[in-house]
């Protein structure tokens, strides 16, 4: 019951392309951890993941964003004052170039990615320059431009949906279910004119206390949008104890104040019930949309009410991000972790990005990282990015 897996010969029948595309991204995930396993060194030749925090703004306020939300870090005016220090397009054009013949995966995100003026533009320099592009979107968007996007070629997008409609528009905002409908039909409709089979197109819910016992019903409603695959994100949470600890580390190992972690001590995790989840999970993995539905991280039925209940509980440990992988956030700043942007690496206003990818402050990271307990941080226990790459533990 942890993933409906078993869809994937049906898969492999109906979509060779799609098929082909999962065997991808699970070599590419296998490939970071070997690495990892053979050479953990503080400098590395591997760049597999790029993520781009592309812009502060967002035309939504989801209750449990880090960024947006109840206590989210950029609320207020503030967003719209660091939205003025956004990196220029022509910049983001010579990074490209850069990075383009390692043939990472180009991933788009914010604030909301839509919401950077040139990004559509962006887009399609990264897709003629054969690069894998995905963006992840709340989908308000997509209907207005889905003509372009099909036309130039994006890879995936992951759309963020967490209920059916009355669920998902009390979490994200009135009408918001309504508009990524009409994104999926748009988008859908385009591919068919261009008799296209990109993008594909996919459902990120992100869990908590207000969702997750209507999940069977979002997994039903979503059977007829067009979808490649529905991730169910378990979602980032923390508490005092975490933050306090994760702050003392920080300062001691690192010489760094952190501002994101506490952005996560939302209390959306509170008052999960872990029996009633798992028999509404099994209800979801049992739903044969013909795409599989996968939760992340791939969990023990058993030891779910302890994901939500008990944070200290490490589920992932060795995280490899640092490894692979590095975030591009608006204001040009480099950073390994893509939640908690607290540790700058460099600034791609003043360096390139490869010497700032392996410069001393990335190898200090590196290195402190490798060393410490478990191979996290205090903070990682829940973190998204961990929870992906990290390695699964034992029992869990
Ligand atoms: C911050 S959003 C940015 C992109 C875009 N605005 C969107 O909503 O998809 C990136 C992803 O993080 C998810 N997210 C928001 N709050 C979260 C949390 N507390 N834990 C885990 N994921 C969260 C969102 O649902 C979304 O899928
Ligand atoms: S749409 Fe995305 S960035 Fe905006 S508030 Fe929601 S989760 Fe956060």
């Amino acid at each position: 019951m942890k993933t409906n897996f078993s869809l994937v010969p049906k898969i492999v029948r109906q979509n060779p392309g799609m098929a082909a595309n999962m065997a991808m991204s699970f070599l590419t995930a296998r490939k970071s951890i070997a690495v990892d396993r053979r050479f953990r060194e503080t400098t590395t030749k591997e760049l597999s993941l790029i993520y781009f925090r592309i812009t502060p703004l967002c035309n939504l306020r989801c209750v449990m964003c880090g960024q947006r939300g109840v206590k989210g870090v950029l609320k207020g005016a503030y967003a719209l004052e660091e939205s003025k220090k956004i990196v220029p397009v022509e910049r983001y054009y010579k990074l490209v170039d850069e990075i383009a013949p390692k043939k990472p995966v180009f991933y788009m995100w914010g604030g909301e990615p839509f919401m950077y003026p040139d990004f559509m533009d962006l887009a399609e320099y990264i897709t003629d320059r054969k690069c894998l592009l995905s963006v992840n979107t709340n989908g308000t968007f997509l209907a207005e431009h889905a003509d372009r996007i099909v036309k130039n070629k994006w890879h995936g997008i992951f759309v963020s949906l967490d209920g059916f409609e009355e669920v998902n528009d009390a979490i994200r905002g009135k009408g918001s279910y309504r508009r990524v409908v009409e994104g999926f039909n748009a988008i859908n409709e385009a591919k068919r004119k261009y008799k296209a089979h990109l993008p594909y197109m996919g459902i990120v819910t992100t869990v908590s206390n207000m969702n997750y016992l209507y999940l069977h019903d979002l997994a039903v409603a979503a059977a007829d949008f067009g979808l490649s695959w529905h991730i169910i994100n378990l979602g980032t949470y923390t508490n005092d104890a975490v933050i306090e600890r994760h702050r003392q580390f920080m300062r001691r190992e690192l010489d760094t104040e952190i501002t994101c972690l506490p952005a996560y001590n939302t209390g959306f995790n509170e008052g999960i019930d872990g029996e009633k989840f798992k028999e509404i999970l099994k209800k979801v993995h049992a739903t044969d949309n013909g795409y599989p539905i996968i939760t992340v991280p791939v969990i023990n039925p058993d030891k779910i009410g302890e994901y939500y209940s008990d944070l200290d509980v490490i589920v992932r440990d060795n995280c490899t991000v640092p490894w692979s992988q590095a975030n591009i956030d608006y204001n040009g700043n480099v950073h390994f972790c893509a939640d908690y942007p607290d540790y700058v690496l460099g600034n791609i206003m003043d360096d390139e990005f490869f010497d700032i990818y392996n410069n001393e402050r990335a190898q200090r990271f590196r290195s402190v990282l490798k060393n410490s307990p478990n191979g996290l941080f205090p903070g990682c226990v829940r973190c998204y990015q961990n929870m992906l790459c990290g390695h699964r533990r034992p029992g869990y």
